[in-house]
């Protein structure tokens, strides 16, 4: 399946990064800049310290069968939001903004549209996010966009070798 490279919105659009080393460098700045706050509940950022592991994922998320994009905000990279762990059925979806844009909707109103593609362009049936018990912000935003708590993975994540209780949300078509 082929996804649009950038899908513009009203205030951010979603893109597909050119892979080349000054967008990885800017990416890389943004995880520096948000080490602590996406660290709280994100353990990928202790290990993506450099530009090479950025343009990795840039070139990772370029792809157009991936329905992987950045999110931009003033040509600015401000967060991310992709499908994980996707098959014909299900698909699970991971976001995460930089602090500064924070409080705007930006990602309700970018998480709404994946939902929309996921439904119309991808088939699937049901949409799921595993949130932290303690991560009141994304679970608000999961409620807003008409996910169900579904229950309880208790102890279903390890974050830094301490094992999480995490929340799990669904939408269906
Ligand atoms: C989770 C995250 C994406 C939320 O981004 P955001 O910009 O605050 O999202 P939005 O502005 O779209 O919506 C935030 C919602 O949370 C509410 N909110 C704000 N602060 C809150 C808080 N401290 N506790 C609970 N809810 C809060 C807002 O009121 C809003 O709800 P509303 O639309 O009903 O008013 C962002 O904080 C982030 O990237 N965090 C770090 C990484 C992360 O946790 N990723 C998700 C992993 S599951």
């Amino acid at each position: 399946m082929i996804f649009e490279k950038k899908i513009k919105c009203i205030n951010f659009s979603l893109e597909k990064l050119v892979s080349n080393y000054k967008n990885a460098e800017s990416l890389l700045s943004v995880i520096n800049n948000n080490r602590d706050f996406l660290g709280k509940y994100l353990e990928w950022v202790d290990s993506y310290t450099t530009t090479e592991k950025a343009l990795m994922n840039i070139k990772k998320t370029r792809k157009t069968d991936k329905c992987s994009y950045f999110i931009i905000v003033d040509k600015k990279i401000a967060g991310k939001i992709s499908f994980v762990d996707t098959d014909n059925n299900m698909g699970e979806i991971s976001y995460w903004l930089s602090k500064e844009y924070n409080g705007r909707g930006i990602i309700t109103n970018a998480l709404q549209i994946l939902i929309q593609i996921g439904f119309d362009k991808m088939q699937l049936n049901r949409i799921q996010l595993t949130i932290d018990i303690d991560n009141t912000r994304s679970c608000a935003v999961a409620e807003g966009c008409g996910f169900k708590c579904e229950g309880i993975l208790r102890k279903y994540f390890l974050l830094r070798g301490v094992p999480r209780d995490m929340k799990i949300y669904s939408i269906v078509k």
